[in-house]
């Protein structure tokens, strides 16, 4: 597993037209030459025969904190997203883990660097830069901490670390929020509005203490002065385009076709939604609330596909349903598949790693200072 800088051993073409027989074989006989020093990870939105590959599923926070743990494994290959990757080999290679190792760094793969977020996109550093100086001219931005959800950039999460704020996943943004209130009297939350107005809402913070922050607004994110001097957190305008197809209309039309049903969400949904569904949680709160409901348990679930059907299958004692009626899959969650991770990993094993995600040395130790807050705070 030494890196070379020659060109990869094996080119992607030939993979695709492999059966998933095929390519399962090809990954299996890599993990049992590897053992423990490979680290698949997989996110629960990832397809049925990835999952089948993966050593370890969760959802955000479960996967850092993974991540965060490894001992053995000298090369993690993620099944997920590009920031899901950066913040893994952030946390398996932050100081002590490198000590421990001999200074050697585990080499963390995404099997195809197109597996981007387009929620994450909606925020660049320069543009949250730009806003925190037009804040600076209303308010002391002494007094606000920014609150990044995992979901974004690891230069975003290096300018939260500086700034003396937090990381937050869906399944501890409340408490990055107590957190934050405990410090400042002002919280700047990106990239998702609604996991940051769904979470301040249910803490008693009304909406017109909740400016949106429009980074293609002119001035001031497109808000007065004093909209920003009576907020108590500043929203940043992104959202995740599977979530926000999930509507109120489809919850009535659940709720009038199968009575006793109980609506699942996930907090990325908008607040329409949010706020009339019977439960919510991240995807590791969301499977662990069907596997433990007692059987004959009616569910319509808003959150990525590939993990509702996933569950349907699983649990055929209780009645699973998708929450739309359209399809809402996350398209860069999906390409991820057989043919990537075995030719990431056959090139791996050759020599000639492919699609290595390493954060820059500065970026990374900002980051972490945010993403041990994050780990710490439950
Ligand atoms: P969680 O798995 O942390 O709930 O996040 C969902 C998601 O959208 C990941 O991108
Ligand atoms: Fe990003 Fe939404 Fe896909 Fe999650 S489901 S990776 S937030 S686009």
């Amino acid at each position: 597993m030494t890196a070379t800088l020659d060109a990869p051993k094996f080119e992607l073409k030939p993979y695709k037209s492999l059966s998933n027989e095929q390519l399962q074989e090809r990954i299996q006989k890599i993990r049992d030459e590897l053992g423990p020093k490979l680290l698949i990870l997989g996110h629960h939105y990832q397809q049925d025969e990835v999952i089948a590959q993966v050593d370890l599923t969760g959802d955000s926070y479960q996967l850092s904190q993974m991540a965060a743990d490894s001992s053995d494994c000298r090369a993690i290959a993620f099944c997920g997203v590009h920031f899901m990757a950066e913040t893994a080999d952030i946390l398996a290679n932050r100081p002590e883990k490198l000590a421990e190792r001999g200074g050697e760094r585990v080499r963390v793969i995404l099997p195809d660097m197109a597996a981007g977020c387009s929620m994450a996109d909606m925020a660049a550093i320069d543009q949250i830069e730009d806003a925190w100086d037009q804040l600076g001219e209303v308010l002391d931005t002494e007094d606000i901490t920014p609150v990044t959800y995992i979901n974004s950039a690891a230069s975003l999460k290096a300018f939260v670390g500086r700034h003396g704020g937090i990381v937050c996943t869906s399944s501890n943004a409340q408490a990055a929020l107590e957190w934050s209130f405990a410090k400042t009297s002002r919280v700047m939350f990106f990239p998702d509005q609604h996991l940051g107005r769904n979470t301040a809402l249910g803490m008693g913070i009304t909406t017109d203490e909740m400016p949106v922050w429009d980074p293609y607004a002119e001035e001031l994110g497109g808000n007065s002065a004093e909209m920003l001097q009576q907020s108590k957190v500043i929203l940043w305008k992104g959202h995740c385009s599977v979530h926000q197809m999930f509507r109120p209309e489809h919850v009535a039309l659940f709720r009038e076709q199968h009575p006793g049903i109980k609506i699942l969400v996930h907090p990325e949904c908008p607040r329409e939604v949010f706020e009339i569904a019977d439960e919510f949680g991240s995807t590791g709160k969301i499977i662990r609330m069907v596997e433990s409901a007692p059987p004959g348990t009616k569910w319509a679930i808003g959150t990525e596909l590939h993990l509702v059907n996933r569950l349907k299958q699983e649990h055929p004692e209780q009645e699973v349903y998708f929450l739309s009626p359209v399809v809402c899959m996350c398209a860069t969650m999906y390409r991820i598949d057989l043919a990537h991770l075995c030719w990431s990993l056959e090139n791996l094993v050759a020599g000639t790693p492919v699609n290595t995600i390493e954060v820059d040395e500065e970026t990374a130790r900002w980051s972490l200072v945010a993403l041990e807050r994050m780990l710490e705070v439950r």
